[in-house]
C-alpha cells in the first residue's frame, strides 16, 4: 500500500507519475490524511503534491536540524499551498502513520481529540528530557495542548524521596518503593496538578518517568511482583497510553551524567548497578509486554531520528479515520 508509494516517490517525485500508480484505497487514505488537518476538501493533486514536499524537501529541512531553515522552508510552503504553519506542521509530523509498516501497539487508538498520556522512561542520561521537549514542541505545533511533567513530584513525598536519592537519608528500597506509591497517587489525583486533571482539561501529558521506574530502581532490591502489583492494582493510579523506553548504552549513560551533574544521585554512582536496571527494565517489560504499551528505541543513534521515530508512534496512536 503506501509504502509502495514512498519507493514511487524516490524513483520519481512528480505527482503526475504517482497518481497514475496510486490505488483508491491509497487515495482514499491520503485525502483523509489531509482533510482531518484542514477540514477543506481540496483537489486530490494538491493533497499529494502535499504528501510528496512531506516526503521530500519537508524531511530534507527537518533534518538538517537548523530551526531556521526548518521554519523558514515551511513558512514559505505553507504560503505556497495557502495553508497555514500550524496545519502544513500538523501534515508534515503526522504523513509517516500513512506508511504501512507504522502501525501501533497494543494501545487502542484514540480520536484526535481525546488527550494522550505518554510515559518516558530510561537511565539517567539517556537523553529523556531532550526527546520531551522535541515532543511537546512538535504536539504543540500540531495545535495541541501539552503539558509535561516528571517523577517524583515537587509534592512534599517528593521532598522526602529526593533526600533518598541524594543520599542524606538512606532508606530501603521497598520504603522507597512505598514513598514513590505515594507520590505517584498524589501525581494522579492532585486537583490542581494531577495527572487526571490535566487530561481533563484537554492536555496531552508527557510524564518523565512513572511506574515503570520503581519496577526497574526499587524492583532490584525489593520484592518486584509486590511493587508490581500495588502500582497497577492501585485504583488511582492511571495507566498510560504509551511508554517510550529510550535505551542508550549505560557506559554512555554514566560518561553523560558524570559530565553534566555536579552532584551524583544515588542510581548514577555506578555503571554496573546502571547495567543492572537496564536489564531489570527488560525483564519487567517481558512481564508486561501484553498489558502495556511499551516501545523500546534505540537511542544510541542521532537526536533528529530518534526524534522522528518517537513522533511516528505516538501519531500512530490517533485513529485515521479510514
Ligand atoms: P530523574 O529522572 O533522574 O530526575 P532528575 O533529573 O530530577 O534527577 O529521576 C530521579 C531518580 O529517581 C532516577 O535515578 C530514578 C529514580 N526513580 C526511582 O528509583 N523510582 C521511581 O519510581 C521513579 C519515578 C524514579
Amino acid at each position: 500500500m503506501l509504502s509502495n508509494l514512498l519507493l514511487l516517490v524516490l524513483e520519481n517525485p512528480t505527482v503526475e507519475f504517482v497518481l497514475k500508480r496510486l490505488d483508491t484505497i491509497d487515495k482514499r487514505r491520503l485525502e483523509n490524511w489531509y482533510e482531518r488537518s484542514t477540514h477543506i476538501a481540496e483537489k486530490f493533486p494538491t493533497v499529494l503534491e502535499t504528501f510528496l514536499w512531506c516526503c521530500t524537501d519537508g524531511e530534507y529541512a527537518a533534518d538538517t536540524q537548523n530551526p531556521e531553515i526548518f521554519i523558514g522552508t515551511f513558512e514559505s510552503k505553507a504560503k505556497e499551498l495557502g495553508l497555514s504553519m500550524e496545519i502544513l506542521s500538523n501534515l508534515f509530523f503526522t504523513h509517516a502513520t500513512l506508511f504501512d509498516d507504522h502501525k501501533s501497539g497494543i494501545a487502542p487508538l484514540k480520536d484526535s481529540n481525546v488527550p494522550l498520556f505518554i510515559v518516558f522512561e530510561g537511565l539517567d542520561g539517556s537523553g529523556k528530557s531532550t526527546q520531551i521537549s522535541m515532543l511537546r514542541d512538535k504536539l504543540k505545533l500540531m495545535g495541541r495542548k501539552v503539558y509535561v511533567t516528571a517523577e517524583p513530584t515537587n509534592s512534599a513525598t517528593g521532598g522526602l524521596i529526593r533526600d533518598t536519592l541524594s543520599n542524606n537519608y538512606k532508606r530501603e528500597p521497598s520504603e522507597l518503593a512505598g514513598l514513590f506509591l505515594t507520590d505517584r497517587i498524589s501525581h494522579n489525583v492532585n486537583p490542581i496538578w494531577g495527572i487526571k486533571k490535566i487530561l481533563k482539561d484537554g492536555s496531552d501529558i508527557i510524564c518523565d518517568r512513572y511506574y515503570y521506574s520503581s519496577f526497574a530502581y526499587q524492583g532490584l532490591g525489593s520484592d518486584l511482583q509486590w511493587i508490581i502489583d500495588m502500582n497497577l492494582n492501585c485504583p488511582q493510579i492511571i495507566k498510560p497510553d504509551l511508554c517510550i523506553y529510550l535505551d542508550v548504552d549505560p557506559h554512555k549513560c554514566k560518561k553523560r551524567v558524570d559530565s553534566e551533574r555536579t552532584h551524583l544521585e544515588i542510581f548514577e554512582n555506578d555503571e554496573k548497578v546502571m547495567e543492572q536496571t537496564r536489564m531489570q527494565f527488560f525483564e519487567v517489560f517481558k512481564k508486561l509486554n501484553t498489558t502495556e504499551n511499551i516501545r523500546v528505541i534505540d537511542a544510541n543513534r542521532p537526536i533528529n531520528v530518534v526524534a522522528d521515530e518517537i513522533l511516528t508512534i505516538v501519531m500512530s496512536l490517533i485513529k485515521r479515520s479510514d
